[in-house]
Order: structure tokens, then sequence, then C-alpha cells
């Protein structure tokens, strides 16, 4: 099978992590005779750049005519990067989300779990660690805060800036069967987390989340407050299955997963529609403090990768054969920097490139 995938490396570690991702890839196409063809576009600090804004039409153009996406990060350090002194709608970011938006990728997963061998790098305490944790984030990234109304004007001679948190009917209900939908093949709880008891955006979700659960019986559906969430996820991870939430709450709280699973370099990402493309993005940033110095973590990219091959190719051999590299890297002692135990025996540092060659020489 041939599959075309646009990737864009972006800043920072981006064009690192990319690179042990596609190599990764390349391998895969050898053992399991595929053909994947690439394609490499700029977007973010690097196409403000070269073009003058974070994303063209044409980078829009190149990533619809492809199969897939596959993407490093992008953005740089506010304050010292110049493209913060660009407004709002014109830095980095704003590429990212329009990108997101223009794709129409409404459903972002996050998958989180303690590998074994990580369990030294969980911050949690050792008897919640041991029990280990499988949580599947579905993050709502279309719509709410990121893409509401906002402005920021002098009312009475004092500034004001203004927000808007707002929810439609389908676009909560989509993503709520989405979560029901990946429930179904796991463990069967949905966790919906909402603010109902503050906001209007939220109480509309969790009427539409009983609604949705009405067509899944099988599926638990527990509601759950933001703040308390973010309390439980480091007491007992292992309570959650399926986390359902709006796009602001997912991007705090998937930050803290991605910790309690040792590193934000170990969480991937999917963008997903309704239909097979979709986006594939660690879930961390662009590290512009540690950019070329070939020490980023690249499994979270690489894992992405392997997510890309089973949610947009439905290549499930193949993406399984990514994530079972990855763990048996990390069980023969493999490590990068920010998973690295100085303190324990029998563990091999290395750099980015040469976990992904790991990686690559690891698939059967
Ligand atoms: C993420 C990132 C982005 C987000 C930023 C870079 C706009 O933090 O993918 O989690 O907030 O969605
Ligand atoms: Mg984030």
């Amino acid at each position: 099978m041939n599959f075309k995938i646009t990737t864009i490396p972006g800043d920072g570690i981006g064009p690192e992590i990319v690179a042990e991702a596609r190599k990764v890839l390349l391998r895969v196409s050898e053992v399991y005779g595929h053909s994947f063809s690439f394609e490499e576009v700029l977007m973010g600090g690097c196409s403000i750049d070269a073009y003058g804004e974070p994303l063209t039409d044409e980078t829009i153009e190149k990533c619809k005519a492809s199969d897939a996406v596959l993407m490093g990060s992008i953005g740089g350090k506010v304050g010292q990067s110049k493209w913060y002194e660009l407004p709002p709608e014109k830095r980095p970011e704003a590429g990212l989300l329009k990108l997101r938006k223009s794709l129409g990728l409404f459903c972002n997963l996050r998958p989180a779990h303690l590998y074994p061998e990580l369990k030294k790098a969980c911050p949690l305490r050792e008897s919640i660690a041991d029990k280990g944790f499988d949580v599947m984030m579905v993050r709502e990234l279309t719509g709410g805060l990121y893409f509401g109304k906002r402005k920021t004007e002098v009312v009475d001679g004092e500034e004001v800036a203004i927000d808007t948190l707002e929810y439609h009917d389908y676009e909560i209900r989509r993503i709520a069967k989405k979560a029901f939908e990946i429930a179904m093949k796991r463990n069967k709880k949905v966790t919906s987390v909402d603010k109902a008891n503050v906001l209007d955006s939220s109480r509309l979700w969790r009427r539409i989340f009983a609604e949705v659960a009405a067509d899944y019986p099988e599926v638990e559906l527990e509601n759950a407050l933001v703040d308390s969430t973010a309390m439980q996820l480091v007491r007992n991870p292992a309570q959650f299955d399926v986390v359902a939430t709006e796009n602001m709450f997912g991007d705090i709280l998937s930050d803290e997963m991605a910790e309690i699973a040792g590193s934000l370099g170990m969480l991937p990402s999917a963008s997903l529609r309704e239909d097979s493309f979709g986006l594939y993005e660690p879930s961390g940033g662009s590290a512009p403090d540690i950019a070329g110095m070939n020490i980023a973590n690249p499994l979270a990219t690489i894992l992405s990768a392997a997510m890309m091959l089973r949610y947009s190719f439905n290549l499930t051999k193949e993406a399984d054969s990514i994530e079972n590299a990855v763990a048996e890297a990390l069980a023969q002692g493999y490590r990068t920097g920010d998973i690295m135990d100085d303190s324990a025996e029998g563990l091999k540092k290395l750099h980015t490139d040469e976990m992904g060659d790991k990686i690559a020489e690891l698939i059967k």
C-alpha cells in the first residue's frame, strides 16, 4: 500500500524528533512492504521567517492532499523570540490552531500509560506507581476558549481582555460519540470532565454526554469536575479509562497526565475527524532550550507515528510493531535524558538519533 504523509517538522526540537519518527516509518515500510512518501512543509515560526505568516494556504492544501500529517512542534520562547512581538494572530501557535480548524480535526486523543520500566520516572508515590495506569484522554480540539470570540479593549480608561467559552450541541455530541466508541474498545468507562458547578457550557456538555451515553448501555459514564479530576489523576490514576473533556481542560490535564507517565517526551497524540485523515504530533512543545542538541526524547513522536498507522492507515500489526519496539527499548534499559535515572544500574543514555536507530532496529 502507498501512503502520502505530509511532515511539518516546525520549530525547536521539532525537526530532530520528526526525523526519528520518519526513520522508524521507513523501517516499517521495509519490513512490511508498504510505501510511504513524505513531503515536508513549513509551519510555525519557521514559516513566519520564510513567508511572514505561521501557516500558508499552500501548507493547508498540501496537508489536505495527503493521507496524514506528521508534525513535530512549533513556537519559541515568549519574551525571547521575535515571533512574539507580532500580533497574536500572526504568532506560531495561531498557525497550529488554524491548521487544526481548517482540517476539521475536532478529536484529539492523548494516551498516557505508565511503562513498568518508567516507574522511577513517575513522580507519584511508589504505591500508586506500582498499580500503573492506562488513560486515554479524548480532548475536544476545535471549540471552546481557543476558538471563541476574543478582544482586548479599553473601558473607562482600563484595559479589559475577553475570551469566550462557547460550545454547540453538535460539537459536544460528536466528541462524546468518539469517546464512547473508544471506550467500547477499551475498559468501557468514560469520565466526562467539566466545571458544571459554574459554567453553562459545562452544563450543556454534561447533558449531551448523558444523552449520547444512552446509545452505549455497556459503557459506564461518570461525571467529574475538572479541579477534582486534576487531584484524582495524581491520587489514583488507575481509576480512569477514557477521560473526555473540552479543549482547555484537556490541554491542562494532558500535561499532567504526561508528567505522571514519566515525561512529556513520552506522550503521543492523534488529532482526528470523522474520516481516516489525521494529524499526529507529540503532546509536548518545541523545547527551545534544548533545540539542536540531539538530546530530546523522540519517543512521543515515534509513538504518534504508530497512532498514524493505526488510525489513519488501519495498519494494526505495523502500529503494534512500533509500540512493541518502544517497550522493548525501555526494557533493555535505553533512555533519553528526560527519563534517565542515574542512580539505577544498567541503563544506557542515548541521544535523540540513537534512540531513533534503536527503535528502527527493534522493528519486527
Ligand atoms: C498542545 C499545545 C497547544 C495547545 C499550543 C501550542 C497552542 O499546548 O497541543 O497541547 O494548547 O493546544
Ligand atoms: Mg498543551
